[in-house]
């Protein structure tokens, strides 16, 4: 499995995999402004080995985080968001969130100066919260009410990236 950082041929791959994986979906836009906007903060998992299997083949993504800055910072402070992640259901529990998580962290800091990354999570969400809350040590900052389509609540959830400095 190769972590690599997003490239614009990739789009309609990682389109593919949120819209199998979750039920917040964007258009084709909103990825391209990431990756033009922010090209080193959005990261791919592919996978190598049906490459090899499928030559010719476009890459086979299986997992990826897009990733930006917040633009208007409203507490003036410089900071990272994870807009989406998500791993393809035949390759999860490999660890390869985590990575995309850490190389999309790595990134704010270097390219950007971020002090912190933000994202929001349904409350429901178990796996999720697991991976940000005890693998990569996020924590809660508050419960945004109704903040999903369907009415669910979300962790606005928040990690000090200081430590990178
Ligand atoms: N239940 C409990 N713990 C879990 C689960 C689970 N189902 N899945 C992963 N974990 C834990 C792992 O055990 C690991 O913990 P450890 O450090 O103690 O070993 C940790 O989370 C990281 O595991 P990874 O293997 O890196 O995670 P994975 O690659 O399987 O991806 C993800 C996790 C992204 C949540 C995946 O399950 C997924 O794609 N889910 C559907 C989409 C989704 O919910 N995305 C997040 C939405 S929030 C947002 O996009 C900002």
């Amino acid at each position: 499995m190769d972590i690599r950082v997003l490239q614009p041929s990739d789009i309609p791959h990682v389109q593919l995999a949120n819209i199998t994986n979750l039920p917040e979906n964007y258009f084709l836009k909103y990825y391209l402004y990431h990756a033009l906007s922010w090209p080193q903060l959005s990261y791919v998992a592919v996978d190598l080995s049906y490459a090899d299997n499928h030559p010719g083949e476009p890459p086979k993504i299986v997992g990826y985080v897009l990733a930006k800055m917040e633009e208007e910072p409203t507490d003036g402070v410089q900071h990272g968001h994870i807009t989406s992640l998500s791993v393809m259901r035949t390759h999860r529990r490999l660890g390869l969130a985590e990575k995309l998580m850490r190389q999309s962290q790595k990134a704010m800091v270097e390219a950007f100066g971020a002090k912190y990354v933000s994202l929001h999570v349904r409350v429901s969400n178990k796996a999720a919260l697991h991976l940000y809350r005890d693998t990569l040590q996020f924590e809660v900052d508050k419960v945004e009410e109704k903040y999903y389509a369907d009415g669910e609540n979300a962790y606005s959830m928040r990690k000090d990236l200081t430590f990178l400095e």
